[in-house]
């Protein structure tokens, strides 16, 4: 397998409600056809070497949402963590969901930890953020180490604490649906990831979008504060 410069990639998954009205169909279809996709999509960050793959899914303010439009997300999010286990396993993928999982019922909660356990040992890692907020997890990783009896907190502390502790940062970080911002996601890793935005609805996302952010990746020069 080639290797690829980005070592992890995270995708804010964003247009599908945009994307289904052009269609004069209901929001919920776009998120229907944005679950197929982020399927393809990440199969495709793996074939080409990406050794980590975040998505955002829903964030701590998307509960904002008419209640159907919120229904449906979570029947997807169900629906794959009940269909896709075995899957996961052939693709050599550990599953990891980043969030506050305090909101969610019983039963998801125990799907979820379940998936997580089977997949742990796998290669590659998918990291879905269902209930996120970059904003949360940093509480959430501070309040941890205030549990631990921590008096004060260093950067490698917190970066030992958040979701996705089990990877270092996004190289890249993949904004579809045109918007210049990140939306609460990745606030603490996010420090120094290249920022692709693609007028792209997520919906309408290619392998060979994939390739074209990832040849701008290539041509950004990462100087991390120095020369
Ligand atoms: C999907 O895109 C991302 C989620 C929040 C689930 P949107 O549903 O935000 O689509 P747009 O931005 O309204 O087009
Ligand atoms: C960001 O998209 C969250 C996800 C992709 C899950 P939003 O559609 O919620 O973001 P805003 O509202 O445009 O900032
Ligand atoms: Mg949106």
């Amino acid at each position: 397998m080639a290797d690829c410069p980005v070592n992890h990639i995270a995708f804010i998954m964003d247009g599908n409600g945009r994307w289904a009205k052009k269609r004069l169909m209901p929001r919920e279809y776009g998120h229907k056809v944005g679950a197929e996709v982020f399927e393809k999509i990440v199969d495709y960050c793996a074939a080409i070497g990406i050794k980590a793959v975040t998505v955002y899914a829903f964030s701590t303010e998307n509960w904002k949402r008419p209640k159907n439009e919120v229904e449906a997300l979570f029947k997807l999010f169900t629906d794959y963590i009940d269909n896709r286990t075995s899957t996961l396993m052939k693709k050599n993928v550990r599953l990891v969901f980043i969030g506050d999982r305090s909101a969610f019922s019983d039963d998801l909660r125990t799907r979820m930890e379940a998936v997580e356990a089977k997949t742990k040992y796998n290669e590659k890692l998918l990291y879905i953020a269902i209930n996120y907020g970059g904003r949360n997890e940093i509480c959430h990783a501070v309040n941890e180490l205030i549990a631990e009896g921590k008096k004060e907190v260093t950067e490698d502390d917190i970066s030992a604490h958040v979701y996705t502790k089990y990877s270092p940062d996004p190289d890249l970080i993949v904004r579809t649906g045109g918007e210049y911002r990140l939306s609460n996601f990745l606030m603490w890793q996010s420090a120094y990831s290249e920022i692709y935005v693609t007028d792209t609805l997520w919906p309408d996302m290619t392998e060979a979008d994939v390739d074209l952010a990832i040849d701008e990746y290539k041509r950004r020069n990462r100087r991390f504060g120095g020369l």
